[in-house]
């Protein structure tokens, strides 16, 4: 299964999320191989990749933002039309509901959005910081819950079921 965490806005949480994923699918035994690049090779990861993932803040001008990689992915599929692609909802801070504004953006932009919502925790910080993933560097927080529930779904959209662990849905995603 390839992943494509994508989408042209910096600071969504790529990076943060790949690397979360990777480590969780590591400890389910997969064997795992982690790209983080910049700029054109987004695109080239269109072209190779399963599922393209749309990290995006729960603001109305996080999905704005989403709109160009939109024409991106529609690009991406007019050679690929089984890519997959949909959104997920990362940094959510608090109980805060996904904003009106950015809720009709991702509507309107077709792509599903994944149940699985990351929230805006300190540990997705200090596990980067410490070389690892939450599962691994803190595996009772709800930060990584959210990557294995993050993973199952993804793996539940690719095989039809996760490969391990409990998959739980998580409330209505924005
Ligand atoms: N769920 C989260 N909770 C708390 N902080 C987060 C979360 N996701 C990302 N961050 C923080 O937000 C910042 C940006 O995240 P990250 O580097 O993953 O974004 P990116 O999309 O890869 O950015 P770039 O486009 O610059 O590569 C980092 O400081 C990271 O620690
Ligand atoms: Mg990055």
């Amino acid at each position: 299964m390839i992943i494509a965490l994508t989408g042209q806005k910096g600071g969504a949480g790529k990076s943060t999320t790949a690397i979360g994923l990777a480590v969780a699918a590591v400890e389910r035994a997969h064997r795992v191989l982690l790209v983080d690049a910049h700029g054109d090779i987004q695109r080239s990861a269109l072209m190779v990749a399963d599922i393209a993932v749309l990290p995006c803040g729960p603001s109305a001008a996080d999905a704005w933002a989403l709109t160009a990689t939109l024409d991106v992915i529609g690009e991406a599929r007019t050679l690929r039309e089984h890519l997959k692609a949909c959104v997920l909802i990362t940094r959510k801070q608090g109980r805060t509901a996904l904003g009106k504004g950015a809720r009709d953006v991702l509507a309107a932009s077709g792509l599903p959005v994944l149940s699985t919502e990351l929230g805006f925790r300190v540990a997705y910080q200090e596990a980067i910081a410490a070389g690892r993933g939450p599962t691994t560097f803190s595996p009772r927080d709800a930060a990584a819950s959210e990557i294995r529930n993050l993973l199952d779904e993804l793996e539940i959209l690719f095989y039809g079921q996760e490969t391990s662990g409990c998959y739980a849905t998580q409330a209505a995603a924005g």
